[in-house]
């Protein structure tokens, strides 16, 4: 078995484990972008695609989750595997009596041939990785990334905008807890010419010398303290909720929550007629509801359907399997 850990992917997916935007190059990305966009079409067109048949996946979360659970359920399903689901383990496993997370890991990978998990302290992910003897992919890991949000987030930049070299975007919200924006920003430098505007409260502003150092070749990041600071051009926008349960305390929280809110003012003031607007939701009043049916508003319609398609085809990848 080809494991572990956090090792390049250097375009063979088989076995490995999914963990950070580090693992991929350009050429990775472009290959699971491409049978992306072909298990998209396929499946669109409601024909099966089951290269899962006979594949059970553990999802194991740690942490609340809506999207992420269900959107891996439902492409391991469409793929003719299936699941076993472990939501809040904390509550309903052993992992209630104690049990830590290395054993709860064994436990199950020997009941699955790959395990989803997600978990609120950053490193876990990692952690579980190295005992596991299956694959383990992220799908979030405390404050630290997310990688699959962040390569379904660039899938839709790129079938929107149709590069992820040249462009301009605006993250705004919680950046120094945000582990979308962490992943997506990774992403972001692996290609040339990007530049980001960083829009957040002074209190959340991006602090991670770990990857700002990685990122520091191939992107250009502008910290803003306001909307008028946003350029005319973005390609995209993406918005997040400030992130409440990172915070000690709730007053604290209430300081710095939904400072920056999306409406069709701000559109209309500060959106250019293509700049998509991005969300890896929940939102929680960051973006106005009167947005939505702006046809600009991806976050409910493609990023989410995306998300299915891309994790249908990093599975495949995984196991290694042909259309
Ligand atoms: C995000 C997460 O869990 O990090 N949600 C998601 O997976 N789509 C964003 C968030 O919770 O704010």
């Amino acid at each position: 078995m080809t494991k572990k850990g956090n090792t390049a992917i250097n375009g063979n997916f088989k076995d490995k484990d999914i963990l950070s935007l580090n693992q991929f190059s350009e050429k990775d990305l472009q290959i699971i972008f491409n049978l992306t966009t072909k298990i998209k079409k396929i499946n669109g067109a409601k024909k099966a695609v089951n290269t899962l048949r006979g594949k059970v996946v553990t999802l194991l979360f740690y942490e609340s989750s809506s999207r992420t659970y269900a959107s891996f359920s439902s492409a391991i399903k469409r793929l003719g595997g299936q699941t076993i689901d472990v939501l809040d383990p904390q509550h309903f496993s052993s992992v209630s009596k104690g049990e830590t997370l290395e054993d709860t890991v064994r436990v199950f990978e020997t009941y699955s041939d790959a395990i989803v998990l997600r978990h609120p302290i950053e490193g876990s992910i990692g952690i579980a990785a190295e005992c596991a003897t299956v694959p383990v992919i992220n799908a979030g890991d405390g404050i630290g990334e997310h990688p699959t949000q962040a390569l379904l987030d660039l899938f839709t930049i790129y079938e929107k905008q149709k590069k992820l070299e040249n462009l301009t975007g605006v993250l705004a919200g919680d950046l120094l807890n945000g582990r979308t924006i962490h992943s997506l920003i990774k992403g972001l430098c692996k290609y040339k010419g990007n530049t980001l505007y960083l829009l957040s409260p002074k209190e959340l502003r991006l602090k991670r010398p770990d990857f700002l150092d990685y990122c520091r070749v191939g992107i250009k990041l502008i910290e803003i303290d306001s909307e008028k600071e946003i350029p005319g051009d973005a390609d995209f926008w993406y918005w997040t909720r400030v992130q409440k349960e990172r915070f000690n305390t709730i007053d604290e929280y209430k300081k710095v929550r939904n400072r920056f809110v999306v409406d069709t003012k701000l559109i209309k003031n500060k959106a250019g007629k293509n700049t998509i607007i991005m969300h890896p939701l929940p939102r929680v009043g960051e973006i106005k509801e009167e947005v939505d049916k702006d046809p600009r508003a991806v976050y409910l319609n493609d990023q989410i359907k995306n998300g299915m398609y891309l994790r249908m085809a990093l599975l495949t990848l995984i196991f290694n399997k042909k259309l």
